[in-house]
């Protein structure tokens, strides 16, 4: 999927968001993303651009001020987090995704800790997408290789089979192969039918394996486009690629 079929009805929208964390200073200041059936968006641009701060918004855990975050047709701007879950939004925060003192399989129930019927069902699907994390089930989380808790942390957020998947630097810390298998095995996920939409570090990289892109810079959404767009666009080259486009060409293997 390449241009955003405007007839379509998108899965995740945030419209102009203004949200910040202190009363009068606002961090985004009319942002807005959609995301449409299938899609992997990503979301790149400098560091203290409010990329965490939108998916943090969108999940409820940063008051939106103004503008609203629609799921589907219904409006869920600053619902409560529970909510959200429940609804079909999972979320992946960069740090602290997982429970270190209870084991894989835990964590994983935890996940579904809303729906405990299916855990039967819901575990044999996530064990087959991550088998590392069947291998080491009964093995604590806080054992795990920075890689394979990212793995276990997104499986975690799957476990509720949510139609959105807002994931924050899901390569971050992980070595240029870790990386590729990050972001390999999150278009997988999203080829499953789970829109994603990811923050990533790796700009190059997530615009050459996403759909569709958006820069965000001081609190805006700057530029959008095709990944492929975006990462030829000479504007966005100069201000948020430049010399790292050198650097992670270089690391490129021929594993996408
Ligand atoms: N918990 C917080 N309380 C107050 N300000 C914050 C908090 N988290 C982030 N900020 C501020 O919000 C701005 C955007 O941060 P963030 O969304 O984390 O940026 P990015 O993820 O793009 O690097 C920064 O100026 C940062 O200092
Ligand atoms: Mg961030």
């Amino acid at each position: 999927m390449t241009a955003q079929p405007s007839t379509q009805q998108a899965v995740v929208e945030a419209k102009d968001i203004v949200a910040g964390y202190l009363p009068g200073v606002n961090i985004l200041n009319g942002c807005s993303l959609v995301a449409y059936p299938g899609e992997m968006i990503g979301i790149i641009g400098p560091n203290g651009a409010g990329k965490s701060t939108l998916l943090k918004a969108m999940f409820g855990l940063v008051k939106v001020h103004s503008g609203s975050v629609m799921l589907g047709d219904q409006d869920i701007t600053n619902l409560r987090t529970n909510r959200l879950v429940e609804m079909g939004v999972g979320f992946v925060p960069q740090n602290n995704n997982v429970f270190p003192s209870l084991s894989i399989e835990e964590n994983l129930r935890m996940g579904l800790f809303l729906r405990p019927k299916k855990a039967t069902e819901r575990l044999a699907a996530m064990w087959d997408l991550f088998p590392v994390l069947h291998d080491r089930r009964n093995q604590s989380a806080g054992a795990l290789s920075g890689g394979e808790r990212q793995s276990l942390a997104m499986a975690r957020a799957l476990m509720m089979e949510p139609s959105v998947l807002l994931l924050d630097e899901p390569s971050a810390g992980l070595s240029p192969v870790r990386q590729d298998e990050t972001f390999l095995r999150t278009r997988r996920i999203n080829k499953t039918g789970v829109c994603v939409v990811m923050v990533e570090q790796n700009a190059r990289r997530c615009l050459q394996i996403c759909d569709r892109g958006y820069v965000l810079d001081q609190g805006r959404d700057a530029y959008t486009g095709t990944g492929r767009e975006l990462a030829n666009d000479p504007k966005v080259i100069e201000l948020y690629l430049g010399t790292l486009a050198e650097d992670v060409d270089a690391e490129r293997t021929d594993t996408l």
